[in-house]
């Protein structure tokens, strides 16, 4: 096979280049698109939901399966509606919000600076704002045939709260001493007044959060722990140093529940933003919860026979945001020799959504490639393609994160090898066909 021209210029990113190549390749494009889309929720395609599949399974693996002071839980996103009061969510869960009295648009009182021009007022573009008013981020929703106060119900505005309530059913099932965590994966909504920047700030979205308990004697070390073991994870993802960083909260940003918080944050391209909390919520929800349940939360050392209610270390991350992070991570704009250019997504191959496509030269040599493909299915998630010339299909898996081709062609009827060429590097090597599924493995998990 020819070898391709080596690329020899790499661009910044561009958030509306990566919002339309996520919206044309099915990666990620707005919730009911059809009746022109729903402001702050988000589709994922065929690709983005394995993108953002693989990021869970990953967060699973090494906080849950990988440790054996983790145990999993998955409730329900509707709670009893005194989970709310208790967690200080009813009385503190909210933003100040200003409404501009021409255009009658809402704004975040702590984001004007985005605001824009008023396009309703003569004589001036500037907005006319209303005193800012808090405005509650919870979303409502009512139970069973009435609609009076006593059947409203709150989506959950954050994964945890049935960590906490259903902390003492875990810990006695599992047979857990402190220190130990529980963890899950799901979604979260909050009633965001400005949604914004593609994903980032959504009205659903889903969250992957550890609550891990603690003696109080151990709080700040386990802090520490966890954060430094959160970075670890993200390094492994194979973020750009330069691009992630840590940033301790200040004490006027803490929320109404942390003792401590420092944010995980990734320089998008509309800057340092969070992507996921590493907080300190000492004994605040299991106190609460244990007050407003009128159920002892707390636990006794069974050796020094201590009464204590745990402390709680929370790594909470959110998944659409860091699967974002990582688009814009991976996203590059190549200039080739010669004049052409492409674009690629240098996803980590554990992270890539299809992780090789199969490619016979011609349509003639399908039915051998289709074999390989099967094959190779059987392992990982492998793609087929017969359209088009050779080059228009590379290009095609280079902007999805592809991280393998396998070129079948007429010397394979006879060598019985393939031509796999690798993405980032654009390599070709010969393979026997016979090798490949070690070949993968090695390049695909192999590959830190
Ligand atoms: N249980 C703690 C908690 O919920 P948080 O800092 O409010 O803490 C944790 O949220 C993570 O959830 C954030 O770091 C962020 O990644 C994600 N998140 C929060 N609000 C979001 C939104 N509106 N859209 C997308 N992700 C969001």
């Amino acid at each position: 096979m020819a070898a391709e021209s080596k690329s020899t210029d790499v661009s910044e990113v561009r958030m509306e280049d990566l919002v339309s190549l996520c919206a044309r390749r099915g990666l990620i494009f707005q919730a009911s698109e059809v009746y022109g889309g729903i402001n702050g929720f988000w589709d994922y395609g065929p690709l983005g939901v394995e993108l953002k599949n693989n990021l869970k399974s990953l967060w699973w693996q090494k906080v849950v399966r990988e440790r054996d002071d983790v145990e999993g839980l998955d409730s329900t996103i509707i709670c009893h509606p005194r989970t709310w009061e208790a967690s200080g969510h009813v009385e503190h869960f909210s933003d100040p919000m200003v409404d501009c009295r021409a255009c009658k648009k809402r704004f975040r009182a702590d984001q004007l600076d985005d605001a824009g021009r008023c396009d309703s007022r003569e004589g001036s573009s500037e907005h006319d704002f209303t005193e800012a008013r808090s405005f509650n981020l919870m979303l409502r929703t009512s139970l069973g045939a009435s609609e009076d106060a006593a059947s409203e119900a709150y989506l959950r505005a954050e994964t945890c709260q049935s960590i906490f309530t259903d902390f003492k059913r875990v810990r006695e099932a599992s047979r857990q001493k402190i220190p130990f965590g529980i963890a899950q994966v799901g979604k979260a909504f909050r009633n965001e007044i400005n949604p914004r920047n593609f994903t980032f700030r959504s009205r659903e979205f889903e969250q992957a959060e550890l609550e891990f308990f603690v003696h109080p004697s151990e709080r700040e070390s386990w802090f520490e722990k966890w954060l430094e073991l959160r970075m670890a994870f993200h390094a492994e993802l194979g973020f750009d140093p330069a691009r992630i960083r840590t940033r301790p909260h200040e004490a006027d940003e803490l929320a109404h529940y942390a003792n401590a918080a420092a944010d995980v944050e990734y320089h998008f391209p509309f800057g340092w933003q969070e992507i996921e909390g590493v907080h300190d919520r000492g004994d605040w929800d299991l106190s609460r919860h244990s007050e407003f349940a009128g159920k002892d939360l707390g636990i006794t050392d069974e050796e020094t026979k201590e009464r204590y209610v745990p402390m709680v270390v929370e790594t909470s991350m959110g998944v659409d945001r860091t699967v974002l992070a990582l688009l814009c991570n991976a996203y590059r704009v190549e200039s080739l020799e010669g004049g052409e250019t492409r674009n690629v997504l240098r996803l980590h191959p554990a992270l890539a959504p299809l992780k090789a496509a199969v490619l016979p030269l011609s349509k003639k040599l399908g039915e051998p490639a289709r074999a390989i493909a099967a094959r190779l299915r059987r392992d990982w998630n492998v793609f087929y393609d017969e359209s088009g010339n050779i080059g228009r299909r590379y290009r095609r898996q280079d902007e999805v994160g592809t991280p393998l081709c396998i070129t079948y062609d007429f010397d394979s009827e006879t060598d019985a090898k393939v031509t796999v060429r690798e993405r980032d590097s654009m390599a070709q090597d010969r393979v026997a066909i016979d090798a490949l599924p070690a070949f993968l493995r090695e390049r695909l998990e192999g590959a830190e």
